[in-house]
């Protein structure tokens, strides 16, 4: 983000409150640019990335300016949608995010009962970049499997003729390689609905604890604990698409 902004519109569409509410803010004082009271909501200010640093509302560090990436430890039992019952992954950052415009969107989705790495952003053109099938972001799966594997999987998932249950597409060639006699990493570039739960589905197993760990060269790191959020910086945005 760049150029100039409204104060009380930057805070408003940062999820502080409505315009009034932010006006409010302002003439209580709350609001501290440079180690100075703002006075005036109306003023335009410059909007740079180190505003964050220099801002303080209610005392704190301003929000992330619009343009946010976040990646997320998904936790199983939470759902990747903005108003669906029970749990959803915007309840795992801080409430003033919901009122964020543009809001914060996941890049894609994991469904519910799958854990692991989620991206979050705001920013659409990068959103659509990743999720883009030109892209051919390759995402990776651990998948935890009720039966034995019978050794003829890695070869049907390559061929790219296996089809879905219902579609009349088949799947592109995916990489399947075997961890142990009942898990294997699952490496595909497709992004069809509950994929890796179907094509094993497809191919007579199931699927019984799915988890995301990695998204083209991007792994989930290790100190990332489940249910936790991190911003990610340009050499992480790199890593999606390298
Ligand atoms: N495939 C699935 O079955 N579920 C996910 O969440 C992602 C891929």
């Amino acid at each position: 983000m760049s150029g100039t902004a409204r104060l009380d519109r930057l805070l408003a569409n940062l999820g502080y409150g409505s315009r009034n509410e932010v006006q409010q803010l302002v003439r209580r004082g709350a609001v501290v640019l440079d180690g100075v009271a703002a006075e005036d909501a109306s003023k335009r200010i410059p909007i740079t990335d180190d505003l964050p640093e220099r801002m303080q509302v209610n005392g704190a560090p301003l929000d992330p300016l619009p343009g946010v990436a976040l990646m997320l430890h998904k936790p199983v039992g939470v759902t990747c949608s903005h108003k669906e019952a029970g749990s959803l992954v915007y309840d795992l950052l801080p409430s003033r995010w919901r009122r964020r415009d543009p809001a914060l969107s996941t890049v894609g989705r994991l469904d519910k009962e799958t854990s692991g790495l989620l991206l979050l952003t705001d920013d659409g053109a990068l959103l659509h970049r990743i999720i883009s099938p030109k892209a051919h972001v390759a995402k990776h799966y651990v998948a935890t499997l009720a039966r034995p594997l019978q050794g003829d999987e890695a070869a049907r998932f390559a061929s790219g003729t296996l089809m879905l249950e219902g579609e009349d597409k088949p799947l592109a060639p995916a990489i399947m390689e075997t961890l142990s006699p009942t898990s294997a990493r699952l490496i595909i570039t497709e992004g069809r609905y509950h994929q890796v739960r179907r094509m094993f589905a497809a191919i007579g197993n199931h699927v019984a604890l799915l988890h995301r760990d990695r998204i083209g060269a991007l792994t989930l790191p290790a100190d990332l604990g489940s249910g936790h959020y991190r911003a990610m910086n340009a050499a992480d945005i790199a890593a999606i698409f390298a």
